[in-house]
């Protein structure tokens, strides 16, 4: 395990580009070995977690080519699946087991999806039930086989229309995908509006789609996936976006950042808060400069839009004036790992409290990330806290030890470089 100290408080100045747009790089992936031309993405996702969907996408049958010079950002993807002889590996990332499990649903073949201790502890009974729905055979392990790994015999799928039962654009991914091979059409609805990738990219890719509120309808029908290229991931430049509001003399801009339905939900979140930042729409470039910040409340409505950047939001909560409340926690429990005990566990560290009512998790601000006090986090193998703790020690007053560093992997192996880049730290 990694052990990094990262101290500060340091200036977050420069202009910077972070890892292609995970969500997006998952689905390029998948739409391309589903296609009938190949197809090229640029600015793929340099994570574990992307390496381990295009492992995946290879051992099902396409083919992956890197580009020129062996640029592994650059892939030509050639589709045709014919099924993986071995169980399929998905690592940590619940995007790519669910959405993958959606997608070899409407195969006529039988395959098995598993990850590691982390994906085999977090629930896929979202995804059995609505795939079974459709007439897949979708056998779990444990906690009543709700649990990878999971045994998937596809093919023969009839439309559903079905309602979401939890806010997810996994799931509502899972079902459209599987609605790609299915007789008749599939849609999904929800009552809260989750990440719109893999609607946007069917389209793109000639399906038919229609959209109409809250609520998506695919046919089935050939994928001819375009050229795609990976915008930057939001989520990763959220941290140091929030890095530069909290620290002294900051100025920092994150160019080229994908700012699309429920991606930028964080720069609101941070604007209300009264933060020196914009966002350029056209360019995708975020400017963020130090400044003084309020409490706010993000509404259980609003969550799903930022809900990976919640724990980089709660560390600019502990440096706001006021108490900030995150409504609408439940899904931050079955993440990566439990996040709302792992946030609670980096606000202690930092001599911040934090409490959870119900379904809500209270921040009590220090006023300025000046006053944070050193301390140690482990990070239970969860990316996201790794890299929070890391900003919290770099924009704060204490230093701070994180335990498990190596997690930052999993979305972001440049992430300790780009620090260093950005505010002068050094290993
Ligand atoms: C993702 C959806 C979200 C998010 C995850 C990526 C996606 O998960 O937390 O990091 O690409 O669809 P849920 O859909 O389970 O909320």
């Amino acid at each position: 395990m990694s052990v990094v100290t990262v101290d500060g408080p340091r200036r977050f100045t420069g202009r910077l580009r972070v890892p292609g747009d995970k969500s997006i790089s998952h689905r390029a992936l998948m739409l391309a070995a589903l296609g009938n031309r190949p197809c090229t993405v640029r600015g793929l996702s340099d994570g574990e977690d992307v390496a381990d969907t295009r492992r995946a996408v290879e051992a099902l049958g396409a083919r992956v080519e890197e580009g020129s010079g062996g640029d592994a950002a650059t892939v030509t993807i050639t589709g045709g699946l014919t099924g993986a002889d071995a169980p399929i590996y998905l690592g940590n990332s619940g995007t790519g087991i669910r959405l993958l499990a959606g997608l070899v649903a409407g195969f006529d073949f039988t395959t098995t999806l598993d990850g590691d201790d982390s994906i085999r502890s977090r629930p896929m009974d979202r995804i059995i039930a609505p795939l079974s729905a459709m007439g897949a055979s979708v056998q779990g392990q444990g906690a009543g086989g709700t649990r990878a790994p999971l045994t998937i015999r596809g093919g023969g799928l009839r439309g559903i229309e079905y309602t979401l039962p939890v806010a997810s654009a996994q799931v509502k991914g899972a079902v459209l995908l599987a609605g790609l091979r299915a007789e008749g059409p599939t849609t999904v609805r929800e009552s809260v509006a989750t990440r719109a990738h893999t609607e946007e990219m069917l389209a793109a890719a000639g399906v038919r789609v229609q959209r109409e509120g809250h609520s998506v309808t695919v046919w089935p029908g050939e994928v001819t996936p375009p050229d795609v290229e990976v915008p930057g991931d939001p989520s990763q430049a959220a941290f140091w976006l929030v890095g530069a509001c909290l620290a002294p003399n900051s100025d920092l801009t994150v160019e080229n950042v994908y700012l699309g339905q429920a991606r930028g939900g964080f720069v609101k979140v941070l604007a209300r808060m009264g933060a020196d930042i914009t966002a350029d729409r056209s360019s995708g470039d975020v400017r963020a400069r130090t400044g003084e910040l309020a409490a706010t409340r993000v509404t259980a409505e609003e969550l799903p839009g930022c809900i990976d950047e919640v724990p980089i939001l709660a560390v600019a909560a502990a440096a706001a004036h006021g108490v900030t409340v995150f409504e609408g926690i439940a899904e931050l429990r079955v993440k990566e790992t439990d996040r709302v005990a792992a946030i609670t566990g980096l606000l202690d560290s930092l001599g911040v409290r934090g409490r959870v009512h119900g379904n809500a998790l209270e921040v009590d601000g220090a006023g300025s990330a000046e006053k944070f006090r050193p301390g140690t986090v482990a990070c239970r193998g969860d990316h996201r806290m790794a890299m929070a703790a890391a900003i919290a020690g770099a924009a704060g007053g204490g230093s701070v030890t994180i335990e498990g560093f190596d997690a930052t992997r999993t979305s972001y192996p440049g992430f300790a470089a780009d620090l260093s880049r950005v505010t002068g730290w050094a290993p």
